[in-house]
């Protein structure tokens, strides 16, 4: 069995048995395009070149009169179209809502055996994954589909971030979850009708200078608590973690100052609602050259993974080794 890929301990000291191998896909952009519209479904064969992996979403932003043409519509794009390397993924309606049980039986009877994940809403606690779970087990069986189709969950209410640990060990058919802030800010009671991002009032103030100056202030991330738990649950589970949206458009700069936040967190991509974040999430989830070039020094300095080295006045050890070793794996990970 292969090892799992957030396993750095060096081989040279000897591995215990992993217990379960990682999805090893690059994964740095969700693509979500509503399915159904037909001039958004002609673009679908360009789209699919430039993403790492194309949503069609058939919850949220798709208005109720319109779910069984987004529910058509994305069986048809799947029947008609080579989505070759790239991952295809589906976001069905909540568990409580009229559509979703249709939404699972005619999307797997019909395309089962193309779909990579299904990401599941309003995730409230494991349960909701043991449902999914089983219902795509019989359907797998009943279509005779030969390979696990995934589960990602979205992690925006607050009864599913109390939850998150026993959501992310809820099953190894989950693929990852992914931060959803417009509905955890709704379910919190947060103050806000920005889909994630910061808010110019949530921020700190400098300390009082002398009378008369102006006080600096910074804006505080307001998804911080929640990604670092939810990458927490992910990462001691196996699993991937997400940012997902970022609806403010016209804003690149706030969007790539976003998805950096959680990056650097330790998520693996974010959702792309416009194909403006496509490239932005791509070089965001693609680590810096830079980056890779001083991690790439440390794991040379230190070929089997221990004792403690200075490279340009910094010291190195084992544990910055494995860090060194996160960079150059997704590196090597984006130059297949
Ligand atoms: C995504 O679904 C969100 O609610 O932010
Ligand atoms: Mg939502």
């Amino acid at each position: 069995m292969k090892l799992p890929r957030n396993f750095y301990r060096p081989l040279a000291l000897g591995a215990p048995e992993p217990y379960r191998e990682l999805p090893t896909r690059l994964e740095r952009m969700i693509h979500f395009i509503p399915p159904h519209i037909a001039k958004v479904r002609a673009k679908v064969p360009e789209i699919v070149r430039e993403v790492d992996v194309l949503l069609g979403n058939l919850e949220d932003a798709i208005p109720a009169d319109a779910k069984e043409a987004a529910r058509a519509g994305f069986i048809e794009m799947v029947q008609s179209i080579d989505f070759g390397s790239t991952g295809l993924w589906v976001r069905i309606n909540a568990l409580n809502s009229p559509w979703m049980l249709d939404d699972v039986l005619s999307i797997v009877a019909a395309v089962g055996h193309k779909l990579d994940v299904v990401m599941l809403p309003k995730v409230e606690g494991p349960w909701d994954i043991h449902y999914l779970d089983q219902l795509l087990a019989q359907l797998e069986a009943r279509h005779c589909i030969g390979r696990p189709i995934l589960i990602h969950a979205i992690l925006e209410t607050a009864e599913g971030v109390k939850n998150v640990n026993d959501i992310a060990a809820a099953s190894p058919r989950l693929h990852g979850m992914s931060l959803g802030p417009a509905d955890l800010a709704a379910s919190r009671g947060m103050k806000t009708t920005r889909v994630g991002g910061g808010h110019p009032d949530y921020r700190v103030l400098a300390d009082r200078g002398a009378e008369g100056t102006v006080r600096a202030s910074a804006q505080q991330d307001p998804w911080h608590y929640t990604i670092a738990r939810m990458v927490d649950a992910c990462q001691a589970n196996g699993i991937k973690a997400f940012y997902g949206p970022f609806g403010d458009f016209a804003d690149e700069e706030a969007c790539e100052s976003q998805f950096r936040n959680a990056f650097l967190l330790g998520c693996a991509g974010a959702w792309t609602l416009h194909p403006s974040q496509i490239a932005i999430a791509k070089r965001v989830f693609s680590p810096d050259e830079k980056e890779v070039a001083f991690a790439r020094r440390i794991l040379e300095a230190m070929p089997d993974g221990t004792g403690a080295v200075m490279i340009d006045g910094k010291m190195q050890d084992d544990a910055t080794w494995k860090q060194a070793k996160v960079i150059v794996d997704l590196a090597r990970a984006v130059a297949a």
